[in-house]
């Protein structure tokens, strides 16, 4: 599908933990006025618990099983959404299918390393899966490969408000 097209359809956001994905999501939303969609946030909301208690208490398998099944649940609803999805979900396979499946649009926020780094340990929301730098740096260049997969890549580094990353995004789909 083309970018033109893609307003019809919902968009994915997608993009290393810290890249701004939640952030850009709202911003986006707005822009295109339509709904913005957090999928962790979604997950935590029917667990009743956050994603990093999920993860800790039952394990990435059971999350990523969750993580899932809550995705499909969203694509299957007709709605048109801005989603952002957390950093571990386009990079697997099934997820990707299901997501090219249901004809959305995905779009890959590219940010530094660095960067992302700098954002996960600021946050005070825990990532268990970027404990450490090296753990951190890793899963950042294995699943760089598979972000490249998406349509279309935004430059998302430090000097680029969520505003104006958002706006560049719009403007792509003219
Ligand atoms: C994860 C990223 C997190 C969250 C979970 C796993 C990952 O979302 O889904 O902790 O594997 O990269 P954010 O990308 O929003 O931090």
């Amino acid at each position: 599908m083309s970018a033109a097209n893609a307003l019809q359809q919902s968009i994915i956001l997608t993009g290393f933990m810290g890249a701004g994905k939640t952030a850009v999501g709202a911003a986006l939303a707005r822009q295109l006025n339509c709904e913005a969609i957090d999928l962790d946030k979604l997950i935590a909301e029917r667990e009743g618990r956050s994603v990093p208690e999920i993860i800790s208490e039952e394990g990435e398998a059971y999350f990523r099983a969750r993580e899932t099944s809550v995705l499909r649940e969203l694509l299957e609803r007709k709605t048109r959404g801005v989603i952002s999805l957390g950093g571990g979900a386009w990079a697997l396979e099934r997820n990707r299918a299901l997501i090219i499946e249901h004809g959305c649009y995905t779009i890959w926020l590219d940010a530094s390393f660095e960067l992302c780094w700098k954002r996960i340990t600021r946050d005070k929301d825990v990532r268990p899966l970027a404990r450490s730098r090296s753990g951190a740096r890793r899963l950042y260049d294995e699943r760089r490969p598979l972000y490249e997969l998406a349509q279309l890549r935004v430059d998302a580094n430090l000097e680029r408000s969520a505003f104006k990353v958002a706006t560049e995004i719009v403007e792509a789909f003219r």
